[in-house]
């Protein structure tokens, strides 16, 4: 089959390389307390912001978060001609997409994060046709899409993949899909995909990732009609004609609040995350009690409290509700301070256990066999130099500096503000030392 694109791609003028390299500096052995508001949800935002695709109408968004993964999204949809407004103070984002002028992404944007492919099953639905570069995004394993690919020929459409581009196009209708993986945007392309295609969608072995299914309410206040068992991890999906506005609010985002809690525990501290679903973090509090931590749940808040040495665990990350891969790489920093072997098995990614190294770099005695690291503490750490290979990778190295004796600097910190905002800054209000600065000139 010939590529054919939809429209000519633009080159982004935002997507220049960085000339500056953010840094974090992070002084250990602060012992965090007090409480720390969580923000909206990074991968459920970023469905549900190309998910306003499906409609002419405005959609507004709130909670929102003002990270650059975001920032780079609604760059996207403004280079496709939607009208954008963020008011990040606010935390909202009012989008109209009635003037889509192309159905092609950027060049220069579409690589350098994973929710740019999510604007393929929105393009296909509302208008038959899309396109995009092969997406970006965490280097933590192979990171396929034959999962989104397979759900849109299975719904009608044609793809095709050339020289690093995605096509796809034709006139959908409900189908029965059976994903060969539960895949998280896989799941939500083929639903996005799904609301407008003539007939009933059927999807089995589909994600049921809280993200997944704020995206299925989002889409449901559109007017879109879906039903889910979480048994049988199945979305039912009528196709309906067309879609209409709303006024939506993002759920919290569990993984920041997890790695705030793990920061907490790991000083010892008293750390609480407020605006949160409890629900969302029960395999990490769970974790975190098996440890030997004290853990709070109120309504929209939880509390741990580590007063007293930390014993190993094992950790085995798991598809919802098991254990999220995204708190894996943090849950092993904190790790380094409990007392005996601890086995975490990576099962989701195949290549997220960079971070091992500079955990070692620090003093760390984590030892890496292919997916799994055996963790032996507690480990005196020392603050070095280490790098923020991936976004929880950064994460992970920032638990681990919180515990360690002297100065830690975190190269390529701009990788953390991808899904964190206000790191740093949210760190230091809750007692720990440390400050953001840049380095001038980039060494090769
Ligand atoms: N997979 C396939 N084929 C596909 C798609 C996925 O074999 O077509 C495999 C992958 O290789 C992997 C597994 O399925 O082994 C899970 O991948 P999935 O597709 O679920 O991951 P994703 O959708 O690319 C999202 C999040 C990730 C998060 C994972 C797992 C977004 C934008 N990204 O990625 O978030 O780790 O689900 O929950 O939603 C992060 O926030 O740091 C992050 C990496």
């Amino acid at each position: 089959m010939t590529l054919t694109l939809t429209d000519a791609p633009v080159r982004s003028p935002v997507a220049a390389a960085p000339e500056r390299e953010r840094v974090y500096i992070l002084q250990g052995g602060a012992r965090l307390s007090g409480t720390v508001r969580i923000g909206g949800a990074k991968n459920a935002a970023l469905p549900i912001l190309a998910a306003t695709l499906l409609t002419a109408d405005t959609c507004i968004i709130e909670n929102v978060p003002d990270i650059a993964d975001i920032r780079v999204m609604l760059d996207l949809l403004r280079h496709m001609g939607a009208a954008v407004e963020f008011e990040p103070a606010a935390g909202r984002a009012t989008i109209a997409c009635a003037d889509i002028r192309t159905r092609t992404t950027p060049d220069g944007l579409a690589e350098r994060f994973r929710g740019s492919f999510l604007v393929m099953g929105p393009l296909l639905a509302r208008f038959g046709q899309a396109s995009t570069a092969r997406p970006g995004g965490c280097n933590i394993g192979s990171r396929p899409v034959d999962v989104h690919s397979k759900g849109f020929r299975a719904l009608g459409a044609e793809v095709a993949n050339v020289d690093h581009r995605f096509a796809a196009s034709g006139k959908l209708r409900g189908a029965s899909i059976l994903l060969d993986v539960p895949s998280h945007t896989g799941t939500e392309n083929i639903i996005m995909a799904a609301v407008l295609a003539e007939g009933l969608t059927v999807i089995e072995n589909a994600s049921i990732e809280p993200e997944v299914l704020d995206l299925v309410d989002f889409l449901r206040s559109l007017g879109a009609r879906i039903a889910w068992t979480s048994t049988a991890r199945q979305l039912v999906i009528q196709g309906v004609p067309r879609l209409h506005g709303t006024v939506f609010r993002l759920m919290p985002d569990r993984l920041e609040a997890g790695t705030y809690l793990l920061a907490g525990a790991i000083t010892r501290g008293d750390v609480t995350v407020d605006r949160v679903v409890p629900d969302h973090l029960r395999s990490v509090t769970a974790k975190l009690a098996e440890a030997g931590a004290t853990i709070e749940e109120q309504a929209h808040s939880v509390r741990v409290v580590v007063d007293r040495p930390l014993t190993a665990v094992d950790v085995h990350t798991y598809f919802y509700p098991g254990f999220p891969t995204d708190l894996q790489q943090p849950f092993t920093a904190l790790l380094t301070q409990a007392a005996g072997e601890s086995i975490v098995q990576e099962t989701v990614f195949e290549a997220r256990m960079t971070y091992a190294y500079e955990l070692q770099r620090m003093g760390a005695d984590v030892r890496v066999n292919g997916s799994t690291a055996v963790v032996n503490g507690p480990c005196r750490l020392q603050g070095t130099t280490v790098t923020a290979h991936d976004l929880r990778a950064g994460a992970a190295v920032m638990v681990a500096a919180l515990a360690a004796e002297g100065e830690t600097l975190i190269r390529a910190a701009q990788t953390v503000e991808r899904g964190y905002n206000g790191f740093i800054d949210n760190l230091c209000a809750l007692g720990a030392v440390g400050r953001a600065d840049w380095l001038e000139s980039v060494p090769a």
